[in-house]
């Protein structure tokens, strides 16, 4: 391939209902966020409940999914397009593993640990793969706008 050499990867972040709900916790984690990563688009949205069973329908069925839809669209969100090498992990690390309260005790600088409240208000998303991430991004800002990211 003659592109992405250094492993420059794009990935969705996700600021979810329960952090918009305190407007200086928003302004604090982007700027955390922006420090650290290149946001290459930025928007807000307010989910419709198809919206979000299509974004997670890969966890259709679970125990948790129909509270987790409920969660996802009981306010807006904010979505992230962050890129840069290994963004993919990188927006992980920082974000943490799903469980605020097991992350304070396992990873307290992690932004769930910091902000998240429950193991459904976990406060962030990030996609887990560079095929994930491709979907997600695609999901809201078009398609094929992974490889847009990755080229400017
Ligand atoms: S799994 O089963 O391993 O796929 O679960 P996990 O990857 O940890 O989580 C998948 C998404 O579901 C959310 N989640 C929950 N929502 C509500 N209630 C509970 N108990 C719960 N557990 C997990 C979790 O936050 C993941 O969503 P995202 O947006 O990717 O964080």
């Amino acid at each position: 391939f003659s592109h992405n050499l250094n492993a420059v990867e794009s990935t969705l972040a996700l600021i979810k209902p329960d952090l918009l709900a305190d407007p200086q916790q928003v302004k604090t984690v982007e700027n955390e966020i922006q420090q650290r990563f290149k946001v290459s688009q930025r928007k807000q949205v307010f989910w419709k409940t198809e919206e979000a069973q299509n974004f997670y329908q890969e966890h259709q069925g679970k125990l948790f999914f129909n509270r987790l839809i409920g969660y996802m669209t009981s306010g807006p969100l904010i979505a992230l397009a962050l890129t840069g090498p290994h963004v993919i992990s990188e927006w992980r690390l920082l974000m943490g593993q799903t469980r605020p309260p097991q992350m304070r005790v396992l990873k307290p600088e992690t932004l769930r640990a910091r902000f998240g409240l429950t193991d459904t208000r976990n406060s962030f998303h990030g996609s887990d793969s560079v095929a994930s991430a491709r979907r997600e991004l695609a999901f809201f800002f078009g398609p094929d706008s992974y490889d847009r990211f990755l080229r400017v």
